[in-house]
């Protein structure tokens, strides 16, 4: 972007930039942009669920909610959840608050005991998981706290680089899992192409307990209605011969209340009983009261859009002040590059070679981005360059100083460099 500038033109406009920075600095402001969370007024969408609770039929399902039983999940939130993940009622396990705790679970019984009676994982030597990066930071972590190895392959616009992940997948009976957001990418915000769907379900994996771990955290977090399509990867799968190789998760942590919804996971029903059959030694049955909650509040998946949309109109405008703004400070300059998502919780910005820098200097100014090399495998984003950016939380006014924050230090960490 200086390039056409000389060296003391740069000194100048560093100084300049360092002044206005300051002055920022100076308003005291503390923003936290670290992590997906819904705001304060988008949790208020979900109270009338708490509000009506005593007047819910907790025994007009199977077995009565507030009783032992039902341990894949009340009939009618298997059903809801089937209905949003397009698959079976019989295919869907519904837990408690967090798919991220159903993911560990999954992770941990393959370590200790095996996919669907094959020999643990923590017997076969040292396994190893696909990670599309940038990524889910928390995805990782799993692999990190296991001691698996991640592959790290590029996110590309359309899903994962498929033809680095066959051959290797085809090839390396070690390869036991691969990581995929694919709606609204956590923090690229992409959509998985119907090619890489296609190429994801119909992959040929060398290790029989192969599983692919499809993180649909954002199924319906539209920000401009909830048209966008993602081809049924499951469908494809089993069409390919590969039914039991897909791992589905979702929540209701940005539908309702994050951490205190319900989650899901559906799978081919002979997953689901494998999955049951180790989740019978640590717990009876899951939070059936939430359920029922949950099932009367959210009623369908075409109510479901309907609360999202009340979701996405208090999102889309700190989305689009995050994007006006970085389009008036850089414009197609080609070194800062941010996504431009139709969905999800985040904003995925790249500025090679001063991302750890960046994220200092806004922290240093009030304003909390996650760590710098967060969004790649064992934090090592060679290029420097990728910051996660989560305008969830904060207000408008809020979003509004920590992008000027933003794009004051990206221009100082950009000419810092080019006088180095
Ligand atoms: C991709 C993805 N998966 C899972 C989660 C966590 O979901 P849960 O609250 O259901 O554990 C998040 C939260 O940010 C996420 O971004």
């Amino acid at each position: 972007m200086y390039k056409e500038m000389s060296a003391e033109e740069r000194r100048r406009m560093l100084e300049d930039e360092m002044k206005a920075y300051k002055k920022l600095a100076k308003k005291g402001m503390s923003v936290d942009m670290t992590r997906g969370r819904p705001s304060k007024e988008q949790l208020e969408i979900a109270m009338p669920m708490l509000e009506a609770a005593g007047y819910y039929d907790y025994s007009a399902g199977v077995a009565d909610a507030r009783n032992y039983g039902e341990p894949a999940g009340t009939k009618a939130a298997r059903a809801l959840f089937g209905e949003l993940l397009g698959v079976k009622p019989a295919e869907v396990i519904v837990s408690d608050g967090s798919s991220l705790d159903m993911m560990y679970n999954a992770v941990q019984f393959a370590m200790q005991f095996g996919v669907m009676g094959g020999v643990p994982w923590n017997k076969q030597g040292r396994v190893k998981f696909i990670c599309a990066a940038p990524g889910y930071d928390r995805h990782f972590s799993i692999c990190a706290a296991f001691g698996i190895d991640m592959i790290t392959v590029p996110m590309k616009d359309d899903g994962p680089d498929m033809d680095l992940i066959e051959p290797l997948v085809r090839t390396d009976v070690s390869i036991k899992g691969m990581w995929c957001v694919p709606k609204y990418s956590n923090p690229t915000g992409i959509i998985y192409s119907d090619e890489v769907v296609s190429r994801i379900a119909a992959m040929k994996h060398a290790a029989e307990d192969f599983r692919v771990f499809w993180d649909n955290a954002y199924a319906v977090h539209g920000l401009y209605g909830n048209d966008d399509r993602l081809k049924s990867v499951y469908d494809a799968a089993k069409k390919a011969g590969n039914g039991d190789m897909i791992y589905q998760f979702a929540s209701t942590s940005k539908i309702t209340f994050a951490g205190s919804g319900v989650a899901a996971f559906a799978a081919s029903e002979a997953n689901v009983a494998d999955m049951l059959g180790k989740m019978f030694f640590k717990q009876i049955n899951p939070n059936k009261v939430n359920q029922v909650m949950h099932v009367n509040f959210l009623k369908d998946v075409e109510n479901i859009k309907r609360i999202m949309a009340r979701h996405a109109e208090i999102l889309r405008p700190k989305f689009e002040l995050f994007e006006r703004k970085l389009s008036e400070a850089f414009g197609e300059s080609g070194d800062v590059r941010w996504s431009k998502p139709r969905g999800g919780y985040f904003i995925s910005l790249d500025v090679p070679g001063c991302a750890k820098r960046v994220v200092s200097l806004a922290a240093e100014a009030g304003v909390k981005f996650t760590a710098a090399g967060s969004t790649y495998p064992y934090m090592q984003d060679d290029a420097d360059g990728n910051i996660r950016i989560a305008p969830s939380v904060p207000s408008l006014d809020e979003t509004e100083f920590a992008t000027d924050v933003l794009i004051s230090s990206i221009r100082i960490a950009l000419l810092e460099r080019s006088l180095r």
